[in-house]
């Protein structure tokens, strides 16, 4: 009798092409149609799986992985993994995988996209245009501010956060970092940042990018108390995950005058957005696309892909296991 081909659960219809290879190994079994996975399809899709494919956008906790009883692998599609319950995985002796630095670039690409759309005003003279305001041509209308020459503040300094600062010196931008260690020198060097203590990091920055992963330790990182000791005239950009920043408390530090304004990739409970970011004019707000790019997205897949293959014995792992 022929022993059981491995299946592989793929919970959305991710890029095919990407996913070809595993067929030659598996029965690969892909959610047909993109959506939300409810608990019972997680349920339902993992039951008889020996490996998983999921985004960020699927919870996989304990309620998820309990019927699974021969699921060996997680491979998540994204470098942030707080939507994987890693101590149940752990437990249950299942491995997770994620997709770092194929998307380095594109998120830090876009950290710069959204600092710039806040500071100089882009999608709020966008909106002003479509609106039909555009009379005649005038002098003083939609004044932004600088980006260049200005000081760029990074907390969190992994990967994502040393590619933004070396786009910064581009900008001609001092830059400043908080991390938990400081960087080797050679690294500080070659993205010419500095390491401050946090307190200096929130008083010097005029654009601030958060770039931490989200943990029960950095929830909230910046808070109403972290944001009232920002400069008024200071941006805040969020690339890495809502939670991180306390939307509510930023919602009222726009709404007072406290900050300039703010550039958001990231929603705490997204998809929902706090009523208060939305009624903000001087917020950009986009829909977590900062890895978004098609080659970006293509390669996410195609290394959540080699990840599985890797644990079938078939090649070397891709990707870093964060458990
Ligand atoms: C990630 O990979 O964690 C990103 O947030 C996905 O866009």
């Amino acid at each position: 009798m022929n022993p059981r081909r491995p299946r592989i659960w793929v919970a959305q219809p991710l890029f095919a092409e990407a996913l070809a290879p595993l067929a030659a190994h598996a029965e690969l079994i892909v959610e047909p149609v993109e959506g939300v996975r409810s608990a019972a399809d997680m349920a339902a899709g993992l039951r008889e799986a020996d490996a998983a494919i999921v985004t960020i956008g699927e919870r996989v906790d304990a309620a998820a992985i309990a019927g699974a009883g021969r699921l060996k692998l997680v491979a998540n599609v994204g470098v942030g993994y707080d939507n994987l319950d890693l101590a149940a995985l752990h437990a249950a002796g299942i491995v997770a995988t994620n997709t770092p630095d194929v998307l380095t670039e594109t998120v830090a690409d876009f950290a710069f996209a959204l600092l710039l759309g806040a500071a100089r005003r882009v999608t709020e003279a966008e909106r002003w245009l479509r609106e039909g305001h555009w009379q005649r041509w005038s002098f003083d209308r939609l004044l932004g501010t600088d980006a260049h020459g200005a000081t760029l503040g990074i907390l969190g300094m992994g990967r994502i956060g040393q590619a933004i600062a070396r786009r910064a010196l581009g900008f001609r931008m001092p830059v400043l970092y908080h991390n938990r260690q400081a960087l080797a020198a050679d690294l500080e060097q070659a993205c010419g940042a500095r390491w401050v203590d946090f307190e200096t990091l929130l008083r010097e920055s005029d654009h601030l990018v958060v770039a931490l992963p989200y943990t029960p330790a950095t929830r909230h990182r910046i808070d109403a108390a972290a944001l009232a000791r920002m400069k008024p005239t200071a941006f805040l950009v969020n690339i890495a995950r809502g939670g991180v920043v306390d939307d509510a408390a930023l919602a009222a530090a726009l709404a007072g005058g406290r900050l300039a304004g703010a550039a958001l990739d990231v929603f705490e409970g997204e998809p929902a957005v706090h009523p208060g970011l939305l009624a903000a004019g001087n917020v950009v707000l986009t829909p977590h696309i900062a890895s978004a790019s098609l080659a970006t997205r293509r390669a996410m897949v195609a290394m959540a892909a080699d990840n599985v293959l890797a644990a079938l014995g078939h090649g070397p792992s891709a990707g870093h296991p964060p458990n």
